[in-house]
């Protein structure tokens, strides 16, 4: 017997020991035939045996849960990001609504918006305590042994530090860095990081510090979580306070004060863009006084009082190959430019959108074409013009398709717009679009179910539509060709994991025509939860924040549709239970008292006090002296009287708008 026991031990130190390499390491080493016939003559002499039982078996954890490589590390605050805005009148608009809120004085901190890795470092009575990523915002990767490596990183605060710091930066990696780095990966043949960013990240994301601490990154401080232990006034202050502490912060920073201020330093900055040693991809602005930036406060997922101007576009050069018709989600037909593959600003770009017969009909494109490609950003890139000069004779014309290339139904086209359509709900591109949709990073979030799992479960019939995602098991997903029990389980779980998403990335997935992540996070504030949603009209959806007729209407339309209730009906009968989410305060009315009077155009009273109530503000029924604003609608009384004796402001139903932002 002792030998059984030997080796049920045996067993279950290497089912650990690969669980571990497989789940935190990310290296599988048992191929899966050799796990699961392990696992099962485990099973097997445990069930023979159960005088050798023990809680610690991986045997009770069939597949273990789903782990990273690093440990996992939740954010006290969460980490949010940033609008972004690429023109000066989108600039002006922002501007607008800043100074309509804070009535007072205020000034903005212009500095460079790093393009690297957003990291936030811990620091407890001045030592490095955790360095984390990002990660979703709420939890991140705990990457302190790599961060320790940094030179520019103190792993000790000096002066008089705050007792708790949460120091958030960005981790970049010299240009010069990097291009040294491609030139050793590209001799040793491994494959090129695309750009200094991904360069940044996956020198973080190292097992091995060894390997980080070659790396020459580096570090820039631009914000915090948690502060505690000490006091400053402005944005400016706690900049030169992270110096005094031994954090690097950078020094192409202004305080601007108008409009024409801030577009004076996007330019100078933009222009210094090429001589930096490492990359940025525009401004970062941000209310100087934390009072204003307090009274500003936050959206679900980003500052109000913040915003990053990125740069215009960047361009190149290249060839025209041929052009692919890609069927959307919708069954819009976009042509898309597959190119000669060229590098925009240190990114490979290979494709491009041409949008539509009418673009390339402006154009003038054929194919073998010198083109130029415009990228910003993470915006698809597109075809911008054609270099006729180069033209060889050699060119072909572009032919739209008549029939879609995934159903063969026929295209159409109306005269309200430009686009073709495959209007064949059933079209499996469609589908096969709408499910990617659903299941993509921002939307649902299924880890591990990419766009080929997709295809391959559509092709094998396993899923249908949404709901039926909810119910693949593990042994179905296991006939599929290399599927172990253990990536299959995994995949499951993933799946399974996201019946709790919050509102905003179940709306935003259902893929409802215009409603992007921001009208889905706006959407999902505004009626609470799924079930208020489902009933808006469209006056009620009119009077949600950023949305005009053409959104509600594509609103009412797929919440009307008796094929979108089944399907949705169905998601909620498989437990699929979205998550309400909060403002982090709305507390862009923060301690200030209204008083609502008259008819107002679109609002009912109830409804202006409710989102009054919902941006942190105060409603009352009468004017005095402490009302600091009343909101005057038609035929307005006795409170308008009083209020103008009283000298109090004074506000339209669209001012209260703009206040709110
Ligand atoms: S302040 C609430 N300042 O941009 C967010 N962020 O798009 C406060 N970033 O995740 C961040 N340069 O990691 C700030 N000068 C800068 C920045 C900066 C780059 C990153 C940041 C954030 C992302 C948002």
């Amino acid at each position: 017997m002792g030998s059984v026991k030997a080796r049920i031990e045996q067993i279950r130190e290497q089912i650990t020991e690969a669980n571990y390499k497989y789940y935190v390491l990310d290296q599988p080493t048992l191929s899966d035939e050799t796990y699961d016939s392990l696992f099962r003559e485990l099973l097997e002499l445990e069930k023979k045996n159960p005088e050798y039982n023990d809680s610690s078996s991986p045997s009770h954890k069939v597949g273990g849960p789903p782990l990273e490589k690093f440990s996992k590390y939740h954010h006290r605050e969460p980490m949010l990001s940033l609008q972004n805005i690429y023109s000066e009148k989108e600039l002006k608009d922002f501007y607008e609504r800043w100074a309509a809120v804070i009535n007072n004085n205020f000034s903005i901190i212009g500095e460079p918006k790093f393009d690297g890795l957003a990291i936030e470092l811990v620091y407890e009575n001045g030592l490095l305590t955790v360095a984390s990523t990002r990660g979703d915002g709420e939890t991140g990767e705990n990457v302190t042994n790599n961060v320790k490596t940094i030179r520019s990183v103190p792993l000790k605060l000096r002066g008089n530090y705050p007792s708790l710091l949460e120091v958030r930066g960005e981790i970049i990696i010299l240009k010069e860095d990097f291009e040294k780095l491609n030139q050793e990966r590209a001799k040793k043949q491994e494959p090129l990081f695309a750009n200094p960013r991904n360069a940044a990240a996956g020198s973080i994301r190292q097992l091995d510090s060894k390997v980080t601490a070659q790396r020459h990154l580096d570090l820039f401080c631009h914000s915090i979580g948690t502060i505690e232990g000490i006091n400053y006034k402005t944005h400016w202050e706690l900049t030169q306070l992270f110096s005094k502490w031994g954090l690097r912060t950078h020094t192409l920073k202004k305080e601007l004060k108008s409009i024409s201020e801030v577009q004076a330093f996007f330019n100078e900055v933009e222009q210094q863009r090429d001589s930096l040693p490492y990359e940025i991809d525009g401004i970062v602005l941000k209310i100087n006084e934390i009072k204003n930036q307090r009274e500003l406060g936050f959206l679900a997922r980003s500052p109000r009082w913040a915003v990053a101007y990125k740069f215009k576009a960047q361009e190149g050069i290249t060839e025209l190959k041929e052009v692919h018709f890609q069927v959307g989600r919708t069954g819009v037909i976009t042509p898309v430019a597959v190119l000669e593959p060229v590098s925009i600003g240190g990114v490979e770009v290979k494709s491009a959108t041409l949008h539509n017969e009418d673009q390339i009909k402006a154009l003038g494109i054929k194919i073998h074409d010198t083109v130029v490609v415009k990228r910003a950003g993470d915006v698809i890139p597109n075809v911008q013009s054609v270099i006729t000069e180069k033209r060889t004779g050699k060119e072909k014309p572009i032919h739209f398709p008549k029939n879609c290339p995934s159903c063969g139904d026929k295209v159409v086209t109306s005269e309200e717009e430009v686009a073709h359509r495959c209007i064949n709900v059933a079209c499996p591109a469609r589908l096969s679009e709408t499910l990617k949709h659903f299941a993509s990073k921002r939307a649902m979030n299924i880890e591990g179910l990419g766009d080929k799992w997709i295809d391959i479960l559509l092709q094998k019939k396993l899923i249908h539509h949404f709901s039926s995602l909810y119910d693949l098991t593990s042994e179905q997903l296991q006939i599929l060709e290399r599927q172990g029990e253990r990536s299959a389980q995994k995949l499951v779980d993933a799946i399974q994991k996201t019946k709790h998403n919050t509102l905003d990335r179940f709306i935003f997935a259902l893929g409802i025509r215009f409603v992007g992540e921001r009208t889905a996070e706006l959407l999902a504030l505004h009626f609470g939860n799924l079930e208020r949603f489902l009933e808006a009209k469209e006056e009620d959806l009119l009077k949600v924040e950023e949305v005009g007729e053409k959104v509600a209407t594509a609103i009412t339309q797929f919440i009307s549709d008796k094929k979108n209730r089944t399907e949705i009906d169905k998601l909620l009968e498989k437990g699929v239970q979205p998550k309400p989410i909060k403002s982090h305060g709305g507390t862009s009315l923060q301690g200030k008292t209204f008083v609502i009077t008259g008819t107002l155009p679109s609002l009912s009273r109830d409804d202006a006090a409710n989102l009054i109530r919902s941006n942190g503000g105060k409603v009352t029924g009468s004017v005095s002296k402490s009302t600091d604003y009343l909101v005057v609608g038609e035929d307005a009384g006795s409170k308008l009287i009083k209020a103008r004796e009283l000298g109090i402001k004074e506000l339209s139903e669209a001012q209260l708008k703009t206040l709110i932002g």
